[in-house]
């Protein structure tokens, strides 16, 4: 092998979605070098919508490492949720319940996009089209990563440590020994039904509780919405044409006058949760998705993979510049209590949104329990403030 085909970092980044970007960024800032492998194009990547809101803490982590600036701008801030209950709607207030803070809207492409131009301004090492990525010697000092680049030829780089950060479906999990991990995983018998299209945002971002069945109603950019409609699990997507959309979310939203728009993308997505224990192995450390997925209900994902990335970098920084390796000892724990903490409020929420009271799911007696939580949210301000503490994200 040539000579170039060797190299040495003191992370190797494997996946470039939002989790490695955003440790990617972090080591930079903190000068610790690093390089990013990624399998896809960076076209590919930019353009992939999922998420869409940046928890308070997100948004505060940006700022504290001077990366706001070339992150956040125009991300809207929302701090009210409307559910809108048998077609009436209700204002919940969660920034003044949860002591000011709140949540952004930042689709998941613009960080993306914004995440990698400034990793490349400030010169780091990202490289698209990398295939065949193995990790080895996770257990000693100097593990491995190889690839194929984009040429087609063989590279091996010697690191530190490795974050893996290349999502469920990626290698790094599967790079962990057999028995070094326990599973949990947990199928909430759920379907959503997603559709991104040409229709003005709501105010503020809905969720609407009929008998008709759940809908969700999203801004997405300032002429997009993002709606979501429960369905059985594994529908079938030919059965939802532009007319049943609309009429159905016309009927679950409770509003007649729901304009039409031109459908860009639809999606059936199974509620499923999956959460690894320990998130990392020897000299490898698995973030966000590769570690854990959440359902879409709350919309943490995201906000936890960016927790993860900065709990690790905070770690690398303490065992480079100080030689204190405890924060990394520590990063699964610290990592999994969050992701507890926000499986669990995501299971809340789809309890109280879901089945509560379309016949085909659910009956009347689930209608009534739907509605009396909803109601707790508006008449108790303890109930109220738990969980717009919790929608806002950790102080
Ligand atoms: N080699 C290199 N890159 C890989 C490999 C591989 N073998 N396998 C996957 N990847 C890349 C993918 O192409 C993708 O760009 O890793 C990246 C993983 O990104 P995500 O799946 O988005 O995972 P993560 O960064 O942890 O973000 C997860 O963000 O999209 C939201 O809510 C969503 O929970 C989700 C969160």
């Amino acid at each position: 092998m040539s000579e170039a085909a060797h190299e040495t970092t003191t992370v190797a980044i494997v996946g470039a979605g939002p989790s490695g970007l955003t440790l990617a960024n972090l080591l930079r800032t903190a000068g610790i070098g690093c390089v990013v492998l990624e399998r896809q194009s960076r076209g590919y990547v930019e353009q992939r919508q999922r998420a869409g809101v940046l928890e308070h803490r997100a948004a505060r982590m940006f700022e504290e490492w001077g990366l706001a600036g070339r992150v956040l701008q125009d991300s809207r801030t929302d701090g009210v949720q409307e559910f809108r209950v048998d077609g009436e709607p209700r204002f919940l207030p969660i920034a003044e319940l949860a002591g000011g803070r709140f949540g952004r809207i930042l689709p998941q492409q613009f960080l993306v996009q914004r995440l990698i131009t400034a990793f490349l301004e400030d010169g780091g090492d990202l490289r698209f089209g990398c295939g065949d990525v193995t990790l080895g010697e996770l257990d000693s000092d100097r593990p491995i990563v190889t690839y194929l680049d984009e040429s087609g030829a063989q590279r091996r780089i010697e690191a530190d440590f490795i974050a893996g950060c290349d999502g469920f479906h990626g290698v790094s999990r599967r790079s962990v020994p057999e028995g070094e991990q326990t599973t949990y995983t947990y199928d909430h018998g759920i379907g959503w039904f997603t559709v991104l299209a040409d229709v003005p945002p709501p105010r503020h971002p809905m969720f609407a509780v009929s008998s008709h069945g759940f809908a969700a109603h999203f801004p997405r950019g300032p002429r997009s919405s993002r709606f979501y409609l429960q369905c059985p699990p594994g529908e079938d997507l030919g059965a939802w044409d532009e007319d049943r959309i609309f009429e159905q979310l016309r009927l679950r939203i409770g509003d007649p006058d729901l304009p039409y728009g031109k459908v860009l993308e639809k999606a059936v997505v199974d509620m499923r949760s999956f959460v690894v224990d320990p998130m990392s192995y020897g000299r490898l450390f698995l973030v966000g998705d590769a570690a854990h997925i959440i359902t879409p209900m709350g919309g943490k994902g995201m906000n936890l993979a960016l927790a993860d990335a900065e709990v690790l970098a905070k770690a690398v920084r303490s065992a480079v510049r100080d030689g204190d390796e405890q924060p990394l000892r520590d990063y699964s724990r610290t990592c999994l209590d969050r992701t507890w903490s926000y499986q669990e409020y995501s299971r809340w929420m789809t309890e109280m949104l879901h089945d509560s009271g379309d016949p085909a799911t659910s009956g009347p007696f689930r209608h009534k329990l739907a509605r009396a939580r909803l109601d707790r949210l508006f008449t108790s301000a303890n109930a109220g403030g738990l969980f717009a503490e919790l929608m806002a994200g950790e102080a």
